[in-house]
């Protein structure tokens, strides 16, 4: 038998079509949406701060998810650097025993707190040991680093060098105390030897000057690519304006080289022979691990994380404002000096949470910690208080009274108690059967605005407006509720009470989906109350003749004397 040509060509012609229009459609608009934690130092409790700055990242993620779209959420604790092995000292114990300590202690609170990682990990896994020491090689291949003979601060009291923290002093800018990697008075990045007035960390005696050779990050190379690069960003909007005016600040400095290793006993070896006692610098170090979980993530599913590493991929970088330069910066000129295209896009640094106006200080234990917060409050009532007063743009303040009655007037009392009032009603005067009704169009039309809008500032990074932006749709149906006066419409105008409650419904399910993002563990309750099922960023609808499952007031009200107790219980922990 023969082939004849056109026949053969129409075939292809007619399976290329084929593909052509039945490649899957949705993936081809899906976005590869990576965001990146944070990683905690693991050397001392999670406390507000932390929590208030890396919140976001969960926001973001359940958002995304919820839309469809194909997101990886990582992040780990950081297990290396000066903060653990001083910390270890302190203690006579390894900094492994005090790694595990606190990333039990992290992942527990987490999870209670409902933090949704695709991957939480830790530094000092081989895994992260080896993937840094492969982008090491890599910086090394491509001439970004080099070698420097250069002076370091020695203690002779305690036999070793003294690199960043290990070094305490004053800065040489705003004459704040400040530690040897740098100043949180004025966000300047240092080296040990900047500071004045130098003292070790671990005996308190002022350190000597000796030399020793490291190895040098050629930050000054990515200085005009940087540039670009922020500018884009300024232009899209795509930055907190603190990350954007800090980055602009060093960039108009000029950006220096920096030492990349240094003389330590615990963390990344540094690759190369002869060096091997030396180790990588911990901000090279931790902000790979944004890659190496994403690795690590990969490895432990099956999947494939270079969608996730491309130009096209949309990233969320989240933390406090000391993490700036590192994100801004360090992390975007590693990732190009691999070659790699995906800087990140989205910067969404934190400003400070202060405590009853104080600012927030570990060492005198004047903190709220969170093990012990988790352990005695509603993680919803904690994710809602940190995000409606999240520092966004500037400086916020947790203090006690103001949860508590954000707790009690918000959330119970317009949220929790509008949920309760309408399912309620229904429970005795319909027995539990919700009113099968077409939802008014404004109605419909409000949510389908709500979608957009909390959509829009959730992915701008704007999550404190999204809030009171949905909060005020609660407002909204409490009002209209209150109108409707359902309780008199049940008796002389049933066709218009089956009306309200109908509305009210379809409000508060979709309520609860939008607000999921920001409060899981309540949308959850309200989901399972409705039967509601599929999990979208899209109106819901409720099933006709659904009936209410087992209705339960969605949060407690919280003893006002509880304000008194926790300002002395702070009063006396702190000194
Ligand atoms: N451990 C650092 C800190 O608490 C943060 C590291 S974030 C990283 O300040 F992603 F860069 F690792
Ligand atoms: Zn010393």
């Amino acid at each position: 038998m023969t082939w004849n040509p056109n026949l053969v060509l129409n075939y292809l012609w007619l399976r290329a079509g084929f593909f052509y229009f039945y490649r899957p459609i949705r993936e081809e608009i899906m976005m590869s949406i990576f965001i990146g934690g944070a990683w905690p130092y693991a050397n001392g409790s999670l406390h507000l701060g932390h929590i208030s700055s890396l919140l976001p990242g969960d926001i973001l993620a359940r958002y995304y998810r919820m839309k469809g779209e194909q997101v990886l959420y990582v992040s780990g604790s950081d297990c290396n650097g000066t903060p653990i092995t001083i910390k270890a000292k302190q203690e006579g114990l390894t900094a492994k025993d005090i790694a595990d300590r606190y990333h039990q202690e992290f992942e527990d609170c987490f999870s209670k707190l409902g933090f949704s990682y695709d991957i939480y990990t830790r530094t000092d896994t081989e895994h992260h040991h080896q993937i840094v020491q492969e982008i090491f090689l890599e910086l090394l291949d491509n001439g970004l680093l080099f070698k420097k003979e250069i002076d370091q601060s020695y203690c002779e009291h305690d036999q070793q060098f003294l690199p960043d923290r290990y070094v305490e002093g004053i800065c040489p800018r705003c004459g704040a105390n400040a530690r040897g990697d740098q100043c949180d008075q004025c966000s300047s990045v240092l080296e040990p030897l900047d500071l004045l007035e130098r003292k070790c960390k671990i005996c308190g005696t002022s350190p000597v000057t000796r030399q020793t050779e490291h190895f040098y990050f050629s930050l000054s190379a990515f200085q005009n690519s940087l540039e670009t690069y922020v500018q884009d960003a300024e232009q899209r909007k795509l930055w907190r304006s603190n990350a954007l005016s800090l980055t602009k600040r060093y960039l108009q400095e000029g950006l220096q080289d920096r030492a990349v290793s240094r003389d330590l006993p615990n963390g990344v070896s540094v690759p190369v022979a002869g060096y091997e006692g030396k180790k990588i610098y911990v901000w090279i170090e931790a902000v790979s691990g944004y890659y190496s979980a994403s690795k690590l993530w990969a490895k432990e599913t099956g999947q494939h994380d270079t969608a996730f590493w491309g130009a096209e991929t949309t990233s969320y970088y989240v933390h406090g404002k000391d993490n700036i330069p590192f994100h801004s910066i360090i992390w975007p000129a590693i990732l190009a000096g691999c070659g790699k295209e995906s800087l990140p896009t989205h910067i969404v640094s934190n400003e400070y949470l202060t405590l009853e106006k104080k600012k927030l200080s570990t060492s005198r234990n004047l903190a709220v910690w969170i093990p012990d917060l988790v352990s005695r409050y509603d993680p919803d009532t904690i994710r809602y208080f940190l995000t409606i007063n999240a520092p966004e743009n500037r400086d916020a303040d947790f203090s006690w009274k103001e949860f508590i009655y954000s707790h009690n007037s918000e959330l119970l009392g317009a949220y929790g108690n509008l949920v309760n009032r309408t399912l309620k009603f229904i429970e005795k005067s319909f027995d539990g059967n919700i009113p099968v009704k077409e939802v008014r169009t404004e109605i419909v039309e409000k949510i389908d605005r709500l979608y957009n809008e909390s959509g829009r500032r959730i992915e701008s990074a704007n999550f404190k407006q999204a809030l009171e932006h949905i909060f005020e749709v609660v407002r909204f149906t409490n009002r209209y509720f209150d109108e409707q006066q359902p309780w008199k419409q049940v008796h002389d105008d049933s066709n218009n009470c089956e009306q309200t409650l109908a509305d009210c419904v379809f409000i508060i399910g979709n309520l609860a989906n939008i607000l999921s993002p920001f409060l899981p563990f309540s949308s959850g309750k309200v989901r399972a109350m409705l039967n509601i099922k599929d999990v979208s960023w899209s109106r819901v609808k409720i099933k006709p003749y659904q009936k209410l499952m087992n209705v339960e007031p969605l949060f407690e009200r919280i003893d006002p004397e509880r304000i008194n107790e926790e300002l002395n219980r702070l009063k006396k922990q702190s000194n």
